[in-house]
């Protein structure tokens, strides 16, 4: 979490940091702060909250400068306050450092640092950083790039660093491992660093991403040079932003969120484009086409995740254990990692990561990886840390996800797990030709279908002014629609603080059912296909026990609807395809709930895009 850009060029530095750390405030958003360098004088502004209660702080001052470092946080070590935020400062105030990440033996290196004099203003672990490089320049007498370097061999953790001084106002140094940092060759000699792409896409679409354990010199005279912790200078890979600015914007909705959930027909379309032709039929992802044969002989395949993209998972075993019959286990990361699970040569391990960052899911692929197990990767963002260290992998192509609540990301990613199954599944012979290309047609046929469920928003809003003050909801499924139940639930707690939770329709006897009165909505996923009528008799359960239900049923069921106290129509599709369609009535009531109740929907409380801490 939290998210870091710097400046170094001819222009202004402080509207450029401060743009990004808007575009940013997406991985963190309890504090901010940002430093800079103006004709020798190094200026530190910080505020807790938002990056514009930095912005009406800040422009109180003067705010000059070519170099500056900003910082958007999300709090891990120490209180939300305006102390706590970074950048933070060397005791003598030549050097000024933002990071994120952390840094695990903070503690050792506290009590070193404060039996050398050194005062900590902060709560924080970064603050060590600061003083250990300061620590280091002065007693080996080295200028703060080689300090910071040697000072990154004491450190155990994850770090984006970047450090300006006073005393050399042409040079940034750079530092990461584990947290993503981003660099940004600009048009007119100045550079950009960013824990993304989003904030330097506007300036040039030159960019380096930064390897774990490289460190980045930046000279205003020299240019920019890389270097590993071990100081052999390797060749920097410049790569093309594909990224376009108009995709970082609301484009006229009120929430990024609202927004995202309209643009599904596309996103889905687009993840689907040059992969899938129906009417040739076929379906090829090109990504993983060399691994395909080696997923179909694997002894299992094992999907690691965390969240939405988890719950994308939990869809996919569904889909690839039926079409393509291979066994499929879906796995928290953050559990995996540490549970010292059995892992073969012949285990085909996939990360599910709209982010690419997400700590957890991070490490569980290292873990596989060691153990020599194939590692694949779905990712959303180009150039992530995930799509970066898989052997191979299928980017989503959903565009920028900036809501943190995920919406689109989740039907690009089981768009995805569907090509994947319906790929396998027909090369390995479970699927004839004919159920092969229906299933294609019809998967063809799910952003116009989108489109049409997208068309019920109005009476969907109607809906969640009724629901929009209970305390807590239930979401049932079965089948791959209980993943879509975990999903909507998710989708309501983190958005509007109701509490709720999903769980196959079945299980709602042995416990949940308790919980049912009258003020107990429950959302039922009641489409047609192998488990309709189970259901139906889940939904008599709630009714004999007066809860209230809110059923999403395939367009014109007509015995559902005689039961529920309300009903969300959703075109008739394959019942393999229903997630696609299923799930999106769920996030615009959870948006709308959000929105009625007043809570920021796009910046949830507590809540940050990128989860790059454990
Ligand atoms: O970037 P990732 O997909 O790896 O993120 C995983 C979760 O943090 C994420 O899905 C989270 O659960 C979302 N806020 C859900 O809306």
């Amino acid at each position: 979490m939290c998210g870091i850009v710097a400046y170094i060029g001819k222009k202004q530095a402080f509207p450029i940091v401060l743009k990004g750390l808007k575009r940013l405030e997406y991985r963190g958003y309890d504090s901010a702060g940002v430093a800079l360098l103006n004709n020798g004088s190094l200026n530190i502004y910080k505020r807790s909250g938002k990056v514009s209660n930095l912005e009406g702080f800040a422009l109180k001052s003067d705010v000059e400068g070519n170099a500056g470092i900003g910082h958007t946080r999300w709090a891990t070590h120490g209180a939300p306050n305006d102390v706590n935020a970074h950048p933070h400062f060397s005791n003598d105030g030549t050097l000024a450092l933002i990071h994120n990440g952390i840094i695990e033996n903070y503690d050792i290196l506290k009590k070193d640092l404060t039996s050398k004099g050194y005062t900590f203003k902060s709560e924080t672990d970064t603050e060590v950083l600061v003083h250990l490089i300061d620590d280091i320049r002065k007693n080996e007498n080295v200028w703060f790039g080689e300090a910071l370097r040697r000072a990154l061999h004491h450190v155990v953790g994850a770090y984006a660093i970047v450090v300006i001084s006073k005393d050399e106002p042409n040079k940034l140094v750079a530092a990461r491992k584990s947290s993503p940092l981003v660099v940004g060759i600009g048009n007119e000699g100045d550079f950009y660093l960013a824990s993304d792409a989003t904030p330097i896409v506007e300036y040039t679409k030159n960019v380096v991403y930064l390897e774990d354990e490289e460190i980045a010199v930046i000279d205003l005279a020299e240019g920019l040079r890389i270097y590993n912790i071990g100081d052999q200078e390797k060749t920097p890979y410049v790569q093309q932003l594909e990224l376009e600015l108009a995709a970082l914007e609301k484009g006229g909705y009120e929430h990024f969120m609202i927004k995202e959930i309209n643009e599904q027909p596309r996103s889905i379309q687009d993840c689907f484009r040059g992969r899938l032709n129906a009417t040739e039929g076929w379906v090829s992802l090109g990504g993983i086409r060399e691994y395909e044969q080696k997923m179909i002989n694997a002894n299992r395949m094992i999907i690691v995740a965390c969240g939405t993209s988890w719950h994308a998972g939990l869809v996919g075993e569904y889909l690839i254990e039926d079409l393509a019959r291979i066994n499929v286990e879906v796995e928290y990361a953050s559990e995996f990692r540490y549970r010292n699970p059995i892992i073969t040569e012949n285990d085909i391990v996939i990360a599910i990561s709209q982010s690419g960052e997400t700590a957890d899911t991070l490490a569980a692929l290292e873990l596989a990886k060691s153990k020599g197990a194939t590692i694949l990767g779905i990712c959303n963002v180009v150039g992530s840390s995930i799509s970066r260290i898989t052997d191979a992998g299928s980017y989503t192509h959903a565009g920028p996800e900036i809501g943190v609540a995920s919406t689109k990301a989740f039907t690009a990613q089981v768009t995805i797990l569907t090509l994947m199954a319906l790929s396998l599944g027909h090369k390995k012979g479970m699927i004839n030709d004919s159920k092969f290309h229906t299933l294609l047609a019809e998967l063809e046929a799910i952003p116009d279908k989108v489109k049409t469920v997208l068309e019920s928003n109005k009476a969907i809003e109607k809906i969640a002014e009724e629901y929009k003050n209970a305390s807590n909801a239930l979401y049932l499924g079965r089948g791959s629609s209980f993943p879509v139940a975990l999903e909507g639930a998710l989708k309501l707690k983190e958005i509007s603080y109701i509490h709720a939770e999903g769980y196959p329709a079945a299980e709602m006897k042995h416990g949940p059912i308790a919980l049912i009165d009258e003020n107990m909505p429950v959302f039922v996923i009641a489409t047609h296909g192998n488990s309709y009528e189970k259901v139906v008799s889940n939904i008599q359960e709630v009714k004999a026990r007066k809860g209230k239900i809110v059923a999403i049923v395939t367009q014109g069921d007509k015995h559902v609807k005689e039961l529920a106290d309300h009903i969300i129509e959703i075109p008739e599709t394959d019942e393999f395809l229903v997630p696609l369609l299923a799930t999106i009535p769920f996030q615009l009531l959870s948006y709308h709930i959000a929105v009625m109740r007043g809570c920021n929907v796009d910046q949830p409380r507590n809540l940050a895009k990128s989860v790059t801490v454990e």
